[in-house]
C-alpha cells in the first residue's frame, strides 16, 4: 500500500500498485470509468480508469482500494485555450474494492461552494473539504518545523500539566476542573439527577490558560524548554482570533537577561517556518500557490520593532478616526494592531515594553513603569507571540498570587535570569494558511456557544 503524496513525489511508472482513497469525482462513460481518487495525504488526486464491469455501487466520496498499473499518458496541449496540461500520471485498475459506500443522496459536503458557517455545523464532515485537510496538513507541517528548529538549538520538549491550582495570566477566564460524582449507592445515576459535584480531590483546579509558571520550574532544572499543548480560555468574544480551546507553543530560557535573544529567537523560529514551507511548497494547494508563496516569502524581509511609547505616539499623530482612542497606559486595540503593522510596512512587528500596570505579575520590569516584554504583531491576525523575561527575585514577587509560593520558592534556590514566550498556534496558521478566521485552522473548534461534537 502506497501514499498518493509518494507517488506523486516518486512516481514509478508501470509498476503495480495498491492504492486507498475516496472518490473526489466519477465518469462513467461507454467502456470505462474514470475516477479522481484522493487519500489525504496530499492534496493532488490521481485519476484510476476502470473497466466499466468494475464500477457497482462506485459514487462520489465512497472509499476504495484499488490495484493496477502506473501509467504516465501524455495529455494535448491546447495553446489557444490555455491550457497547460503536461503529462499526467494515471493508474489503469484491474481491481476495485469497495471499502465503503456513500450514502451521497444525503451527503452533507456538496461539490458546490458552502459556506464556512454551514461547514462549522458538521465538523465531523467538513474535515473532508480539499481546504480544510489542506489547513490541516499545512498545520502539521508548521508545527513539525517549529519542533525540529528548537531541537536542533537545544531545546528541550516536555509536558507541564494542563489542570493547575493557579492562573496563570491572572485575568480570571479559567474553567474549573470538577469532578462528577456519577456512582452512588451502587446504582449508576443520570447525568441530570446529580445535584453535587465537587472539586478536583477538595481542591479548587482550573485549566491551564498557560503552561508557563511550570515551563519555569522546567528551564530553571533544565536550562531550555519547550512545550506544545492546548490552553483554554473561558473568554466570552466571538471574534475570528479567538478560541476557548487553542494550542500554545510555550518556551522558556535560562540564563537570558534581555528582550533581544528572545525576540531574534521569535524572528528565526517563524522564518525557519516560512523557508520550510517555501522548500516544501510543491506539497500544497497547486491553485493557491502563488496566493501562498508570496507571503511566506515576504516573512523572510526584515521585520520591525517599536517600543510600546513610541507606538502610541505614532498612533495619536495619526489623523484616522478611531473606535478607541489610542492613550498612553491602556492595551492596544485589534485596530491599533492592525494600523501599526500596516504604517511599518505590513510586515510583522514587535512591540516592546508595555506599560507594567496593563501586563501579568510575573513579568520584569524593563524601567520602574515598564515591563521587559513584547507582542508580535502579525497584519491582519494580530498578536501571534507574547513573551518577556521573568522576575527572578523572591522580593520582586510580592504581588503574586497566595497559591503561587511554590513558584516563589524557585526564586530562594539557585534562581536564574530567564524568560520566555507563547506562541498562538492557530494564528500562525492562520497568517501563513491565509485562513482568516482561527476556527478554520484547528480541526474541531471550542468557541463560545459552540461544541457540536
Ligand atoms: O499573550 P498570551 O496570553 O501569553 C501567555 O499566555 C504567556 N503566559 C505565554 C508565555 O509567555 N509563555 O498568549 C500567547 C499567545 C498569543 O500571542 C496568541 O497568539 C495566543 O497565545 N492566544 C490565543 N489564540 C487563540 N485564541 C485565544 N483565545 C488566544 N489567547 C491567546
Ligand atoms: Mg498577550
Amino acid at each position: 500500500m502506497i501514499l498518493l503524496k509518494n507517488i506523486f513525489l516518486n512516481p514509478k511508472v508501470n509498476e503495480v500498485l495498491q492504492i486507498n482513497g475516496w472518490i473526489r469525482s466519477i465518469r462513467k462513460m461507454k467502456n470505462v470509468t474514470f475516477i479522481m481518487l484522493n487519500d489525504g495525504s496530499c492534496y493532488k488526486s490521481l485519476q484510476v480508469v476502470l473497466p466499466k464491469c468494475q464500477n457497482d455501487g462506485l459514487t462520489y466520496g465512497s472509499a476504495i482500494s484499488v490495484k493496477g498499473a502506473l501509467k504516465c499518458r501524455d495529455r494535448v496541449q491546447n495553446q489557444d485555450l490555455g491550457h497547460k496540461r503536461g503529462p499526467q500520471l494515471e493508474l489503469q485498475a484491474e481491481l476495485v474494492n469497495l471499502l465503503g459506500e456513500n450514502n451521497w443522496k444525503n451527503y452533507p459536503i456538496q461539490k458546490k461552494p458552502m459556506s464556512e458557517d454551514y461547514l462549522r455545523s458538521i465538523p465531523h464532515l467538513r474535515l473532508r473539504t480539499s481546504t480544510m485537510a489542506q489547513t490541516m496538513r499545512l498545520r502539521a507541517s508548521i508545527l513539525r518545523e517549529l519542533r525540529r528548529f528548537l531541537d536542533e538549538r537545544d531545546f528541550i520538549e516536555t509536558n507541564p500539566p494542563l489542570i493547575t491550582s493557579s492562573d496563570c495570566e491572572g485575568a480570571g477566564e479559567t474553567f474549573q476542573v470538577i469532578k462528577k460524582n456519577i456512582k452512588r449507592n451502587g446504582t449508576t445515576k443520570q447525568e441530570d439527577d446529580l445535584p453535587s459535584t465537587i472539586e478536583f480531590f477538595n481542591r479548587p483546579a482550573h485549566l491551564t490558560v498557560s503552561t508557563q509558571l511550570h515551563l519555569e520550574a522546567l528551564a530553571l532544572a533544565l536550562n531550555r524548554v519547550y512545550t506544545v499543548t492546548p490552553a483554554f480560555r473561558a473568554e466570552e468574544s466571538k471574534t475570528s482570533r479567538h478560541l476557548a480551546e487553542f494550542w500554545m507553543l510555550e518556551l522558556e530560557q535560562s540564563f537570558i537577561d534581555e528582550l533581544d535573544p528572545l525576540l531574534h529567537l521569535a524572528e528565526t523560529l517563524i522564518k525557519s517556518v516560512a523557508r520550510q514551507l517555501l522548500r516544501t511548497k510543491h506539497m500544497y494547494m497547486e491553485s493557491k500557490e502563488g496566493y501562498l508563496t508570496d507571503r511566506w516569502q515576504s516573512l523572510l524581509n526584515p521585520w520591525h520593532r517599536l517600543c510600546y511609547d513610541d507606538a502610541i505616539h505614532m498612533m495619536q499623530r495619526s489623523s484616522r478616526c478611531w473606535n478607541f482612542e489610542p492613550k498612553w497606559g491602556t492595551d492596544l486595540q485589534s485596530e491599533h494592531e492592525q494600523w501599526l503593522t500596516h504604517e511599518v510596512g505590513n510586515k510583522p512587528l514587535f512591540v516592546t515594553d508595555y506599560p507594567s500596570a496593563q501586563k501579568p505579575f510575573y513579568m520584569k520590569d524593563s524601567t520602574p513603569k515598564k515591563s521587559a516584554c513584547f507582542d508580535l504583531l502579525f497584519p491582519e491576525v494580530g498578536e501571534v507571540i507574547g513573551g518577556s523575561l521573568r522576575k527572578d527575585a523572591k522580593q520582586e514577587l510580592a504581588s503574586a498570587p497566595k497559591a503561587l509560593e511554590w513558584y516563589k520558592d524557585l526564586r530562594q534556590y539557585g534562581s536564574a535570569p530567564h524568560g520566555g514566550f507563547g506562541l498562538g498556534i492557530e494564528r500562525l496558521v492562520s497568517y501563513l494558511a491565509r485562513e482568516p478566521n482561527v476556527r478554520e485552522c484547528i480541526p474541531f473548534p471550542r468557541t463560545a456557544g459552540m461544541l457540536l461534537c
